[in-house]
């Protein structure tokens, strides 16, 4: 394979990833997501900090089978460092720096945030820079221009919950199970989104706010229950459209603005709300009316996964932005 090889691996929330990159080619991308969290409707840091502790080995040990290398066969080892859960990113920090260390190769500390964003250069088409990202994710919503691949500015983002989260937040509130973004996805398609409308949570300037809309979701469907419990149930359907529009509108509203204003027409989507289908189509209606040129990644690595932090290693090791021992995760590190 060409070189630099790079192992990375991402342990920043709940899913455990491995993934070998040679010369900018992917060779493997494994991942083990956690299932320990359903039952709590949420990710339980502790949980989450013992589970990767568990499937990091073998993860890693896929990747590089499936890659065909042994770990001799490295010339560095990367690892997210931020921002996450900091039990989590000790699991993988620690898995890295060690193995750096055995191997007397260099380590690359990966910013999460970019690697979403980085993501799109793992298969063509790519876009080309500078261009607009906006990243969605269950626990992220950041709209960026992307100046280069190591530099980037943040336009945009949640003064509150991500837009995930205000898709999981609601969907709990309707009794869908956890993630419910799937789920109300999917129930959506059947519904009417003009029947019930919901606050659209876009602020002056780029910022985003999706906790007034989880609050009036919660109000209104208190109000309709107690009038006839079976309120839910009889509008499901209509409820997650009208839901999923309010969201879909308030990201694009942003989008189209930011767009407007810095004159980009390369728009990327990044992280797991990426992967809705109103956010999908209203994106692409909205293409074909402003000229704009949409990417977006497959859903593999749209998720959290470690071959997006691989290609982020890989922009980093051919600029020399090399990490020390000394380095350590920061739950907060900033874009
Ligand atoms: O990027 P990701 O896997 O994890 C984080 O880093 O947060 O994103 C997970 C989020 C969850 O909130 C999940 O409900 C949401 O992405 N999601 C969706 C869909 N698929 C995943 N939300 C809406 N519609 C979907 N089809
Ligand atoms: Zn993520």
């Amino acid at each position: 394979p060409a070189h630099p090889i790079i192992l990375a691996i991402e342990s920043s929330c709940d899913d455990t990833g491995a993934a070998v990159l040679a010369g900018g080619e992917l060779l493997s991308n494994v991942v083990a997501t956690q299932k320990v969290h359903e039952q709590y409707g949420g990710v339980v840091p502790e949980l989450a900090s013992r589970a990767h502790q568990q499937h990091l080995l073998p993860v890693v040990t896929a990747a590089l089978r499936e890659a065909g290398i042994t770990k001799d066969d490295l010339d560095a080892v990367a690892v997210t460092q931020g921002p996450g859960l900091l039990g989590s990113l000790l699991v993988g920090g620690m898995f890295a720096k060690t193995l750096a260390l055995a191997l007397d190769k260099p380590l690359l500390a990966v910013n999460h945030m970019r690697a979403h964003i980085l993501a799109h250069f793992l298969r063509d088409p790519k876009p080309t820079f500078p261009f607009l990202c906006l990243t969605v994710s269950g626990g992220h919503t950041q709209l960026v221009r992307v100046h280069s691949a190591l530099q980037m500015e943040i336009l945009g983002q949640t003064i509150d919950d991500a837009a995930g989260e205000a898709f999981d937040k609601t969907a709990k509130l309707l009794g869908l199970p956890y993630p419910g973004g799937p789920h109300l996805d999917r129930l959506a398609r059947q519904g009417d989104p003009t029947r019930f409308a919901f606050p659209v949570g876009a602020m002056p300037g780029y910022d985003f706010s999706f906790s007034g809309l989880k609050t009036a979701v919660l109000y209104f469907l208190k109000k309709e229950t107690a009038k006839n419990p079976e309120f839910i149930a009889e509008n499901l359907a209509d409820l997650c459209a009208g839901i999923q529009h309010t969201i879909v509108a308030t990201l694009l509203k942003q989008l189209r603005r930011a767009a407007a204003d810095t004159g980009l027409t390369q728009v990327a989507l990044a992280g797991g709300v990426a992967a809705n289908s109103g956010l999908r189509t209203a994106l692409q209606q909205e293409a074909a009316v402003q000229g704009w040129e949409v990417f977006i990644p497959e859903f593999a690595f749209c998720t959290d996964n470690a071959a997006m932090v691989a290609m982020t290693a890989h922009f980093q090791f051919e600029a020399g932005d090399v990490a020390t021992q000394l380095v350590s995760p920061d739950p907060r590190l900033k874009l």
